[in-house]
């Protein structure tokens, strides 16, 4: 495991052991470490197209939060520094494992994105894909997503958030209970693209889409980034 600063492992050199308690190791963990490995393939077939443009292009030092099971490690560029942060430990063996197949270098922390463990301005981006729905504090999140990125960083996201009014956003409301338990946290009726608004970046891109998820509660998502 690296301290902040140390220099990256080599190609393929993977760091696995957890630098804090802040793993989560509880049942509604087990669930969502579930849900989120058999939503893999279809995440990716809708996503992929959004997630080449807006991932490929990163470079350097990247952090993404929550990363999971690792969908997006075939999209980073070859040759980037992926620091993972994850406090789900029932995702962390597969995560591991795939950051072996990626021809950068990964280091995986364990901890909370509302207190990254990393030094101001330390990181080139910052990814969030279907996140910032489940993290209790959103503008804490983000304050900590701007404090972490280089002056022109980029924090590059997908996050899925309330629908416009009509049956879908209903239906999210009617599902948000249990969806709140199978989704260890998670809201499907975050207004989170007010809170990147309010974050204080330099500049702030996105666009509103809808994805065919066969269960469309998370469908309605903000695809963009927001630069320091
Ligand atoms: C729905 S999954 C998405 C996983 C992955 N980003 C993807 O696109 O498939 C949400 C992820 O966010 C993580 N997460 C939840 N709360 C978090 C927090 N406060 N800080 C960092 N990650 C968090 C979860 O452990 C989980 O891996």
């Amino acid at each position: 495991m690296h301290a902040p600063h140390d220099p990256p492992t080599a190609p393929h050199e993977t760091s696995t052991a957890p630098r804090s308690s802040q793993l989560r190791t509880g049942w509604r963990a087990k669930i969502l470490a579930r849900v989120t490995a058999s939503d893999e393939i279809e995440m990716r077939e809708f996503l992929d197209a959004d997630k080449r443009k807006l991932l490929t292009p990163l470079h350097g030092t990247i952090l993404e939060i929550g990363p999971g099971t690792g969908p997006n490690f075939a999209y980073y560029a070859a040759g980037a520094h992926v620091i993972g942060l994850e406090p789900n430990a029932f995702v962390q063996p597969t995560l591991v494992k795939k950051a072996k197949a990626f021809a950068g270098t990964f280091e995986l922390r364990t901890g909370s994105v509302e207190a990254i463990p990393l030094p101001a301005a330390s990181v080139d981006a910052v990814v969030s894909t279907m996140v910032l729905c489940s993290v209790p504090d959103a503008g804490r999140a983000l304050a900590e997503i701007r404090r972490v990125l280089k002056p022109g960083g980029k924090f590059a996201f997908i996050e899925h958030v309330l629908a416009p009014p009509g049956g879908l956003r209903l239906l999210q409301y009617v599902a948000a209970p249990a969806w709140h338990v199978c989704g260890d946290g998670c809201c499907p009726v975050r207004r989170t693209y007010e809170d990147i608004d309010a974050a204080g970046f330099t500049r702030v891109d996105y666009r509103f889409t809808r994805y065919g998820f066969t269960v469309p509660v998370s469908s309605t998502c903000i695809v963009g980034s927001a630069t320091k």
